[in-house]
């Protein structure tokens, strides 16, 4: 996708082979320290306090009385899921969670927990208060996810071990912790996990001037001196997401050095990323292979999603939680009954012409 690669999924297995402290499972790792899936520069960038964090206002109000509230109780806080598509900062805020109560985080994702039984040993290892991080929660099978269930609610483990007439249960008490949950597919997520989460944050793509207050603050972080129309150029072209503003400063910082004494202007930002393929709206390559081959080789749609995922070699998750968002956002893709459709205003940012037969279809499925 990216020159970069990093808009593909990461790795199921990334914790448990990038881990290895505790636990196979997790990583324990001080608040706000180095997690595994970010270079060592998206780590240095990363906000490490509330108020260091840009923009999603109402999340980060809420979850700052939140935070007060259970500090003034002197309790752990209650357990926390955070939605929305990647990049926007969800694990940023699981980090500043714990680095907020002045506790210690534990990660790990849904993936990488393959038994109940390391699910249990996961949950006796947490020492009181602590912070367990699950990304990708609702990869979570469902055996594991039982386990939770008690000890989210009553901090307490029930859970069955051996077989037949072996078969005995284990009750067991653990200490007082906080869950965060992060998944950019709430509605995957079971009824009952759900239920059992004291708060939901979504996180949406942020708008412009966050981003340039993003954009800014990045770029001061990394000492890249950068004009306001540099920064607003970059932040432009980010798609209302954080990391893309970050790598995107770091490949205009790299033209700026070779071509123009280290200064982002407007007109280097400009060049940088017209270089790496982005356009003006922050469009890349792949959105475009996907939009021309929604155009091209299915005349605008309908098509399924699978049917599509297969023509651009992708697989249909990624295809729609990492590919299709942010053109769903700009209303460049529509999801209809019968399939996925490129709108009138794909077309038009592409410069090509409208088909009235494509129009007279998706007045029929407006209608559907
Ligand atoms: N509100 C923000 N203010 C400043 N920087 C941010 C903000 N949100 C995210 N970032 C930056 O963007 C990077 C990506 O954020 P993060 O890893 O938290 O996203 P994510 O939602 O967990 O993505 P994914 O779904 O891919 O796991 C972070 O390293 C951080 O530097
Ligand atoms: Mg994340």
């Amino acid at each position: 996708m990216q020159p970069t690669g990093s808009r593909s999924r990461r790795s199921p297995t990334r914790d448990a082979t990038d881990s290895g402290q505790d636990n196979k499972a997790t990583e324990r790792v001080v608040a706000g320290a180095v997690q595994a899936e970010d270079t060592p520069l998206d780590v240095s960038l990363r906000p490490r306090r509330l108020t260091d964090f840009v923009g999603q206002e109402q999340v980060k109000d809420n979850l700052g009385i939140a935070i007060q509230a259970a500090k003034l109780r002197g309790e752990p806080l209650d357990h926390v899921i955070i939605y929305g598509p990647p990049g926007l900062g969800k694990t940023t805020l699981a980090h500043i969670i714990a680095q907020e109560m002045e506790v210690s985080i534990r990660v790990t994702s849904g993936p990488a927990i393959e038994r109940a039984g390391d699910m249990a040993a996961i949950l006796t290892g947490l020492k009181p208060w602590d912070v367990l991080f699950i990304d990708e929660i609702h990869r979570l099978s469902r055996p594991v996810e039982e386990v939770l269930y008690s000890a989210m609610e009553d901090f307490f483990l029930s859970w069955m071990v051996g077989k037949g007439l072996a078969a005995r249960n284990v009750n067991l008490r653990i200490n007082p912790f906080t869950l965060v949950g992060a998944t950019t597919r709430f509605s995957l997520v079971s009824a009952p996990l759900r239920d059992r989460f004291g708060s939901v944050f979504r996180l949406d793509y942020y708008q412009q001037p966050d981003m340039e207050l993003v954009v800014g603050r990045s770029a001061q972080l990394l000492g890249v001196e950068a004009e306001g129309a540099g920064v607003t150029e970059i932040a432009l072209r980010s798609r209302g997401t954080p990391r893309v503003a970050n790598r995107l400063l770091r490949r205009s910082r790299d033209y700026a050095q070779v071509m123009a004494e280290g200064r982002i202007t407007g007109q280097v930002a400009r060049e940088a990323l017209e270089m790496l393929k982005v356009d003006a709206l922050g469009l890349d390559q792949s959105d475009h292979r996907l939009l021309t081959s929604l155009i091209d080789k299915f005349e605008g749609g309908p098509v399924g999603l699978e049917t599509l995922a297969a023509s651009l070699s992708e697989d249909s998750d990624t295809v729609m939680e990492v590919w299709e968002p942010y053109l769903l956002q700009l209303g460049f893709l529509d999801r209809t009954p019968r399939g996925r459709v490129a709108t009138r205003r794909a077309y038009a940012h592409l410069g090509r012409v409208y088909p009235e037969a494509v129009a007279q279809d998706q007045g029929r499925l407006a209608g559907l």
